[in-house]
């Protein structure tokens, strides 16, 4: 059986809180193919973001292990961890994280200008991704002078700059109207297409359902389990376009 891209084995994450322990993910198993589509739901505290933030290598677990195409991460030296944060993985960050003193089309172009693979090409590609997630037009403002959702598609749109292997968005729709985010999870597809990635979405938007390959929930006490019954759709939304 070929290799998964990402394996992930019995992984357990607890945080101190007060005197104590906070035990947050228990004994997480998943394994993510080259082009596979994962959705994770659960309630606000579950643990999805922690999990994400393990799985793009951002923390390390207590225990188990996490793969990236048969290496342990854990056993990856610093610069082997950087090339995959960098290079491998896309990180759409539920808070965004964009850098306050950069305008948007610089923050998409930022991971290409830090991995110095920028090229003539860069602005170009930069900016064929706002005009993707619908945010041409705010290419020369910063931060903030962004709406919520402007803020949250040029993270998506930075995400997939580099064209990385695996992106992880978390709850990358959830300051977006439906269309909208009908329309971004269209540019996430677009991009998978061209380079295969796989993507791990956590999410609460019920109307993208029926676009993954695999639906989880997180449980409370953090293990993943499909999602059933699958969240219903609203029906009738269709993508708008812009520009
Ligand atoms: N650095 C930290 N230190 C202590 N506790 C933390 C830390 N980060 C997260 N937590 C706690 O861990 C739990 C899981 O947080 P997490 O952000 O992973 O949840 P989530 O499922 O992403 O929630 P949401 O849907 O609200 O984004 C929460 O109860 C949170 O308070
Ligand atoms: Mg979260």
């Amino acid at each position: 059986m070929a290799e998964a891209m990402i394996e992930v084995q019995g992984v357990a994450k607890s945080y101190p809180s007060g005197d104590g322990m906070l035990q947050v993910l228990s004994a997480v198993d998943l394994s993510i193919d080259s082009g596979e589509r994962v959705a994770v739901f659960g309630a606000s505290g579950v643990g999805k973001s922690t999990f994400l933030h393990l799985l793009g290598g951002l923390d390390c677990p207590d225990t188990g292990s996490i793969s990236f195409r048969g290496q342990r991460l854990d056993d990856m030296d610093e610069p082997a961890l950087a090339q995959y944060r960098n290079h491998e993985v896309g990180f759409v960050f539920q808070f965004f994280q964009l850098l306050p003193e950069f305008t948007a089309l610089e923050n998409v172009m930022m991971p290409l200008l830090i991995a110095r693979e920028h090229s003539s090409d860069t602005r170009e590609r930069a900016t064929e991704l706002l005009h993707q997630v619908g945010v041409k037009a705010r290419s020369h403002h910063f931060p903030s002078q962004l709406s919520g959702g402007e803020r949250q598609r040029v993270a998506i749109a930075r995400a997939l700059v580099s064209r990385p292997s695996l992106v992880l968005a978390d709850e990358p729709t959830g300051n977006l109207d439906v269309d909208t985010g009908l329309r971004v999870m269209k540019v996430f597809e677009d991009v998978q297409q061209q380079c295969g990635a796989a993507i791990l979405m956590a999410t609460h938007n019920a109307a993208l359902v029926e676009r993954f390959d695999k639906v989880l929930e997180m449980q409370p006490g953090g293990s993943l389990r499909p999602c059933s019954p699958i969240p219903r759709k609203p029906v009738g939304v269709q993508p708008r376009s812009y520009e």
